[in-house]
């Protein structure tokens, strides 16, 4: 078979650092692929104007299957004045471009799981009857749609004259918000198309399926957002009757669900939900596990097969200049698994992921957010592993 030529971008600070420690892992557990470059990131909104350049683009065209470090965004102001000279009044914005890769490879699916590891210091426990301590064992895949929604990217603030008049066609927005000056408005919509909301919940529940999991929990708010959550849970249970009468569905609001997150994490089991509630459904459910060091991601377009793959975590910028790397690269290395599987490479997927089991539960090599520590230089003196000799140990495990 061709060797895959897989686009690699690492992005910024320690996005940098952790795809080259996922790919030396990828090397070691005998994934053979070319790697190309694509150029993402901070450095190129400041030289080019772009975070996103079209030759990155057109490598993700090309190659179809990317592998992403993380990049760093800041605020408007300081977007503009770390701008290069010659482009300062071109009237650039900046845009993050992550959101641009999702938004234009239509990367709808979004995959988060959060499984605890035995023998992470960062399990999440809780205390259960006569005092006892219990460590629930969590196994919870989160299918967020990653394109729609609160995220969708459609607001205004002083909205143009025809949107408000259209809002002002509805009886709840005359009544209610009729009495603000449009000037003073600021609306973002949520916006739910059924194709799309239908494709992550066949998603969702064609996992369950395939990984025998008992149930799909529905986690949004139909109850309040009538429409748009209210939608999704109407088509959740047509297709639950139709093509999944196996597998359970439940139905659980938002916050409730953050309430339950520490009573009874450990009877979920795939979580589906729109964009901005996958979201916090994910961060919350990665804080049992482990937090930003474990918590890996998957973005798809099922019509076109092009995936991304990437940590949830940030760049970090406070940790990126260390001369010796403290973060932890599990994260990354995860959502090279995830990318294996992707690409039918299950059988690599499963080397790395048990060598990364046994590294963890062995407990000998440890990053600084593993022990608790404050992440300084000095936790490498104190004990902690730096980010290569966890990636070695890892290696030496497979
Ligand atoms: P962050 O995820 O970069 O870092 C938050 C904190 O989490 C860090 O200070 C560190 O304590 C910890 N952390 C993160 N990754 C870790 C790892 N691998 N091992 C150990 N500890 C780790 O989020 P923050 O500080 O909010 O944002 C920093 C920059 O990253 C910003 O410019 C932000 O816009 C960007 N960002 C980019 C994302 C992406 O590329 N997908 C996602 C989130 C933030
Ligand atoms: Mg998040």
């Amino acid at each position: 078979m061709a060797k895959r030529t897989i686009v690699k971008m690492p992005g910024d600070g320690i996005g940098k650092v952790v795809l080259e420690e996922a790919v030396r892992v990828l090397d070691s557990a005998g994934f053979q692929a070319d790697y190309v470059e694509g150029d993402i990131g901070w450095d190129f909104w400041c030289k080019e104007g772009n975070p996103l350049p079209d030759r990155t683009i057109k490598l993700l065209e090309t190659h179809k299957i990317g592998l992403f470090g993380a990049i760093t965004s800041k605020p408007k102001d300081a977007a503009l004045s770390e701008l290069s000279a010659d482009l300062k009044d071109k009237g650039l914005v900046y845009a993050s471009p992550i959101v641009g890769l999702r938004q234009h490879f239509g990367l709808d699916i979004c995959v988060r799981p959060c499984r605890s590891y035995i023998g992470n210091p960062l399990n999440f426990i809780r205390r259960g009857k006569n005092n006892s301590i219990e460590e629930p064992a969590i196994d919870v895949v989160i299918f967020r749609q990653n394109t729609e929604g609160l995220y969708g990217g459609v607001e205004w603030s002083n909205p143009p004259d025809q949107v408000y008049q259209a809002l002002m066609t509805h009886p709840k927005f005359k009544k209610n918000f009729g009495w603000c000056p449009k000037e003073e408005l600021s609306v973002s919509t949520r916006i739910f198309t059924r194709k799309y909301t239908e494709r992550i919940l066949r998603a969702a529940f064609e996992y369950a399926k395939k990984y025998g999991y008992k149930s799909v929990t529905l986690c949004e708010k139909p109850n309040v957002i009538r429409e748009t959550s209210g939608m999704m849970y109407t088509l959740a249970k047509a297709i639950q009757k139709t093509d999944y009468p196996g597998i359970e569905l439940w139905n659980t609001n938002i916050d409730a669900q953050m309430m339950w997150l520490t009573k009874n994490p450990e009877d979920y089991g795939v979580i589906v939900a729109g964009n901005m509630f996958g979201d916090i459904a994910s961060d919350g459910f990665a804080g049992l596990i482990g937090g930003l060091g474990f918590a890996c991601s998957a973005q798809f377009n099922p019509d076109t097969g092009i995936g991304v793959f990437e940590p949830t975590h940030g760049s970090a910028p406070k940790y990126a200049g260390y001369k010796t790397s403290i973060v932890n690269p599990i994260a990354m290395i995860e959502s090279a698994c995830m990318m294996l599987d992707y690409i039918d490479e299950n059988a690599i997927a499963a080397k790395i992921m048990k060598a990364v089991a046994a590294v963890i539960e062995e407990g000998k090599v440890r990053t600084y957010d593993m022990m608790k520590m404050t992440g300084k230089p000095d936790v490498i003196e104190k004990g902690a592993a730096s980010t290569q000799q966890m990636t070695d140990a890892i290696i030496a495990g497979l």
